[in-house]
């Protein structure tokens, strides 16, 4: 691969949920996008990475065991409703957890490594032409998460990464020029 089309798939890759939720995904695709998600530095080789793969009825059990954590904490009736569903719009979701560390440094290092991870994730997904978004979990909802997906309460979810054939190209948003500082 050359710098420019590393470059390439880097800037194409979009935050897009315009997916046909009908269609399905190969496993051996999966298991290529999750495998990749190793390959992100890690500090002191923690290997904080925990993922689920979620599919079929399941999303629906997900979005249930959403809605219900907030809904007993008191959410807005109409997000809580909205949350019921909302797994259901791709063929595949994936939570993304990171461990704890033996202290806050590494575990928020941790957090670095999975972060990272899931950026690879999205490059692969998007280098086999698959649309992707990496969605926030609901707040006060880890507990019910990682009960549900067989992690340890002591995980962090990351993220919620959708995943599916787009049905639509979407815009491209804007970036900021970085800040740099050189020092010479
Ligand atoms: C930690 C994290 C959490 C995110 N959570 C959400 C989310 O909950 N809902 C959403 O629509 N997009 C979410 N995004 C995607 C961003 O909105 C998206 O990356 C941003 O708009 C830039 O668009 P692009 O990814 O297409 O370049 C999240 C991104 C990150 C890194």
């Amino acid at each position: 691969m050359t710098p420019d089309e590393l470059e390439t798939l880097i800037t194409a890759r979009r935050s897009s949920l315009l997916i046909d939720a009908s269609r399905s995904i190969d496993d051996a695709i999966i298991q290529r996008i999750i495998s990749v998600a190793q390959w992100a530095p890690n500090h002191k080789r923690t290997w904080p990475l925990r993922i689920a793969v979620i599919t079929g009825d399941s999303r629906s059990t997900l979005g249930n065991t959403i809605a219900d954590a907030m809904a007993a904490q008191g959410d807005e009736a109409m997000k809580v409703t909205k949350t019921r569903g909302k797994f259901m719009r791709t063929p595949i979701v994936m939570v993304i957890a990171a461990a704890i560390g033996h202290s806050d440094n590494e575990t928020e290092e941790n957090k670095y490594a999975v972060a990272a991870g899931i950026q690879n994730m999205l490059l692969m997904a998007e280098s086999f032409g698959l649309a992707a978004l990496w969605g926030s979990p609901a707040k006060g909802a880890n507990d019910a998460i990682t009960t549900l997906c067989s992690m340890k309460l002591t995980d962090h979810v990351m993220g919620i990464v959708y995943l599916g054939w787009p049905t639509q190209s979407v815009g491209t948003p804007e970036r900021p020029t970085s800040q740099i500082t050189y020092l010479t």
